[in-house]
């Protein structure tokens, strides 16, 4: 959920060595073309997919500077049989997804530990409220995708799997073998699986 903006536009400067105190820099308004309010990274299928089967474009202020200030971006969202975008958050944003090919098991779960769930497919929508835990799994025969928007132009995405088990450094065995009652060990080999999705 971003600030409103103050001006008509505010095409990012990546670049700016201006100090950063929140959002980008503008680049000046007359340097700006047509060019810059269009984005073609999502005309394609993607072709590069991860160790859980899921390609996913990420259209935010980073690949798409003209959102600076506007408050929204998306993400496509890419499934090969049996992929999963595995449980993460987004901080800064209400995520709103449209299905458009396959059947996903879309899930969500609140504060008081409840999990919402559905299979859904091409024309449904799910909604994710901001900075809750949510996953999707393609359980259909074939691919699956779906477009997510998000209220902010920075979203972030926060997977818990390595926000536990892969951050540098990473979180002392002590804390976690007690987090999840287990041995040592077993917190060991997680870290080693978690390690290797890479
Ligand atoms: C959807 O869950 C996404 O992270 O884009
Ligand atoms: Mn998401």
């Amino acid at each position: 959920v971003d600030p409103t903006p103050l001006q008509d536009f505010c095409i990012a400067d990546l670049e700016s060595k201006s100090p950063i105190i929140n959002g980008f820099p503008c680049k000046k308004p007359a340097d700006a073309s047509s060019k810059d309010f269009f984005f073609e990274g999502l005309t394609k299928r993607g072709n590069e997919f991860d160790t859980l089967n899921v390609n996913l474009t990420q259209v935010d202020v980073f690949a798409f500077p003209a959102l600076n200030t506007l408050g929204m971006s998306m993400n496509r969202v890419e499934f090969l049989p049996g992929g999963l975008n595995p449980p993460h958050t987004h901080p800064r944003a209400t995520e709103l997804s449209l299905v458009v090919e396959g059947k996903l098991l879309a899930g969500w779960v609140s504060t008081e530990y409840i999990l919402y769930w559905k299979v859904v497919s091409a024309g449904e929508l799910f909604v994710i409220p901001p900075g809750m835990v949510h996953f999707q799994l393609n359980v259909g025969e074939g691919r699956a995708q779906f477009y997510a928007s998000f209220n902010s132009q920075n979203p972030g995405i926060s997977k818990m799997a390595p926000t536990l088990f892969d951050s540098i450094p990473l979180i002392p065995d002590d804390v976690l073998s007690t987090a999840f009652n287990l041995n040592d060990s077993v917190i060991q080999l997680i870290k080693s699986k978690v390690a290797h999705l890479g």
